[in-house]
């Protein structure tokens, strides 16, 4: 029996926004392990469908199982939610009632898969969610220049000792290269001076590389603007997201559909003004829910 790991965040919230329909159609862009995709599937009957995407296979697999005795009908894509409009563009049924998009990475995947995105798990350093992408984290520390480091750890990871650290790593590659999660992290806390921090000091380092690697931040972008388009009248667009710069991207994209809607291009409205957070109870028993964001938008006209 397939044991899951991961633990849906804000899934009361998730559900309560969402309103499922029983004969809707829904989409979940980030399925994962299908944690927010099964308790939607147990909402629909047999007329709702439900199309699953992920750009990790092996993740899709164990939401499939996971499904399996559900009524809904189900859509399994693979792929990457920037690329939605062309991944669906052979389903005639593409109007979406709900969509949902829960970024960033399972525990699955942080701790199962060998993907080497946490320093909590000793992994080759690699960071694709996708295997076909060419750009490991391991490529990015031992062959870019020392500069480009510093570049990414600041624009995607707000480290403020950017320079540093990737000072740091330079000099540690050039005794041998940095192949593992481990060796990364301390070579990164080295820099950083001992203390009781509140977070790790390589945690800023990992999600940047990460960010880069799969190229978060403009995938979003795309993903938004396409799952916007997607959205029937009434429909919802949710989106979780779990640092700043990811809300930052969610925040101005919303408000830019509210306030100029392209004469023939539908309108949009902001469900909830303030942004939706975990309740304490549930950041006591999931501590990755802590800076989980939601925010919900609605398509209110044709
Ligand atoms: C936080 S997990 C989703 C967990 C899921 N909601 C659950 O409750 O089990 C995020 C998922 O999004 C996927 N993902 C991240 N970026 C993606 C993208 N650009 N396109 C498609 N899937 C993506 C990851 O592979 C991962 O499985």
């Amino acid at each position: 029996m397939t044991v899951f790991v991961h633990t849906p965040v804000l899934l009361d919230e998730v559900m309560t926004y969402l309103q499922v329909r029983p004969d809707g159609t829904y989409l979940d862009c980030t399925t994962g392990e299908g944690g927010h995709a099964y308790a939607i599937g147990r909402q629909l009957s047999s007329e709702g469908t439900l199309f699953m995407m992920d750009v990790d296979a092996e993740v899709l697999a164990i939401a499939r199982e996971r499904l399996d005795s559900t009524a809904a009908r189900k859509v399994i894509i693979r792929g990457n939610f920037r690329d939605m409009t062309r991944l669906l563009k052979d389903y005639s049924d593409t109007g979406f009632d709900g969509i949902l998009m829960d970024l960033g990475f399972s525990s699955e995947q942080l701790a199962g898969t060998g993907k080497g995105l946490s320093f909590s798990h000793d992994q080759p350093l690699d960071m694709r969610l996708d295997d076909s992408l060419g750009t490991t984290a391991r490529d990015i520390v031992n062959l870019f220049p020392e500069d480009t480091i510093a570049d990414i750890l600041w624009k995607y990871g707000e480290e403020r000792r950017s320079r540093q650290v990737a000072r740091a790593i330079v000099r540690r590659r050039q005794r041998a290269p940095i192949v593992t999660t481990s060796e990364l992290a301390e070579t990164v806390a080295a820099v950083f001076p001992t203390r009781h921090a509140r977070i790790h000091p390589a945690t800023k380092t990992f999600q940047a590389l990460r960010i880069y690697v799969n190229d978060e931040l403009n995938a979003l972008e795309a993903g938004l603007k396409s799952a916007s388009s997607l959205l029937n009248p009434h429909g919802r667009l949710l989106v979780i997201s779990y640092h700043s710069l990811e809300d930052r991207i969610v925040k101005r994209s919303y408000l830019a559909l509210c306030e100029k809607p392209v004469s023939g291009e539908p309108g949009f409205r902001l469900v909830n003004r303030k942004v939706v957070r975990p309740s304490d109870s549930e950041v006591a028993v999931n501590r990755r829910s802590r800076s989980a964001k939601l925010r919900v938008l609605e398509r209110v006209s044709s």
